[in-house]
């Protein structure tokens, strides 16, 4: 069921982390859908902000380069706004293994300073906040519902359910109202490629581009349930679009599994370059390797009628034509 999305027509939104993957491509279709566009970025370095990302929409959309950390800021662009994506983040899960400080600072104390400045300037704005299945840790069964418990492995997903019980507090106890959404792994278009600290999809779409061989870990038999960026888009829009969401939790993720090895056989075949091999865990790798993965979307296709519609070959299809086609824009850094 495809939910009423005229409401976002002339409708003021803010996009935090609007340069980066996820949030370019919202952009894009809060612009489709009429929308009056603010994305807020601080270019952090080794994250996915790219100037190219808004390329399409350049001329349709206010950028302000600033960090969510600032709080004169915050509180000037929160004021008008209907509604403010929150997608800043540090996500840089390697990053995160040996320096916590990123982590805390942007993921919890950003969020922190964006509630504060709704609370004071805008307490009627509506916010939604793109956390992750990490937030879980190693799954007790499978596939994973938000009933299952919230065991974080590593200081990133941590942050992430601790920005998240943020976003649940100042609903419950000021009446900012939120969604919050557990997003699986996602890959497409704009993503960074410049490394692979975070992406492993878009990394492996890379690397076979590139015709190299695509490092598997251990057998390659660990199962995610991969979702393609205008699956998330629509997702993201289609709770926004929903009053009986606000207040509440959602999986965003796949009902279609596979095994990391079948992700890179597909993009093999799909991209006809490139070539697997399976390698050891590095003892990094291994320490924050969940085990297999896969999201129970039942409550968002529920309440929210959301359903995924891409297939993963389509998905890489469309993946691999666009870096093909602007392979220049994210292959090294501006
Ligand atoms: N991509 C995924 O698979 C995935 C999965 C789960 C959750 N998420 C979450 O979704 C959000 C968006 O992820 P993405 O993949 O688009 O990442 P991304 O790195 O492409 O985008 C994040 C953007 O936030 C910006 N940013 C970081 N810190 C900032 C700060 N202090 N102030 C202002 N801007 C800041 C970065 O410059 C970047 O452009 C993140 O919070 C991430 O943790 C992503």
């Amino acid at each position: 069921m495809a939910r009423d999305m005229t409401e976002f027509s002339g409708s003021r939104v803010l996009v935090t982390g609007g340069l980066g993957f996820i949030g370019s491509n919202l952009a894009e279709r809060l612009v489709e859908l009429g929308a009056d566009v603010t994305l807020l970025d601080a270019m952090i370095d080794g994250h996915g902000g790219n100037f190219f990302n808004t390329a399409p929409i350049r001329d349709r959309v206010k950028i302000n380069l600033s960090d969510i950390r600032e709080e004169t800021t915050l509180g000037h662009l929160v004021r008008d706004k209907d509604f403010i994506f929150h997608l800043a983040g540090q996500n840089d899960h390697v990053l995160s293994l040996t320096n916590p400080y990123p982590d805390i600072d942007i993921n919890i104390k950003g969020t922190a300073v964006l509630l504060e400045a709704c609370k004071r300037h805008n307490p009627n704005v509506r916010l939604v906040y793109t956390g992750t299945r990490g937030e879980y840790g190693t799954a007790v069964k499978l596939p994973v519902d938000e009933e299952q418990p919230m065991n974080p492995r590593g200081i990133y997903e941590l942050s992430s359910l601790t920005a998240q019980r943020l976003f649940h507090i100042y609903h419950h106890n000021y009446g900012v109202k939120s969604i919050t959404l557990r997003l699986t792994n996602i890959y497409g278009e704009r993503a960074q490629m410049l490394h692979h600290r975070f992406g492993v999809a878009n990394w492996f779409v890379r690397l076979a581009i590139d015709d190299q061989v695509i490092p598997v870990y251990g057998d390659g038999a660990i199962r995610r349930d991969f979702l393609y960026v205008a699956d998330t888009v629509d997702a993201i829009l289609q709770c926004a679009a929903c009053e009986s969401a606000y207040g509440d939790v959602f999986n965003v993720g796949n009902n279609q599994v596979s095994s990391f090895g079948e992700l890179a056989r597909e993009i093999v075949r799909v991209s006809g370059t490139g070539r697997i091999e399976f390698v050891p865990f590095s003892p990094e790798r291994a320490a924050a390797e969940p085990g297999d993965f896969c999201s129970d979307i039942t409550k968002i296709g529920r309440i929210v009628g959301w359903t995924p519609s891409t297939s993963l070959a389509d998905g890489l299809a469309r993946t691999i034509a666009y870096y093909r086609t602007h392979q220049s824009e994210y292959w090294s850094s501006p």
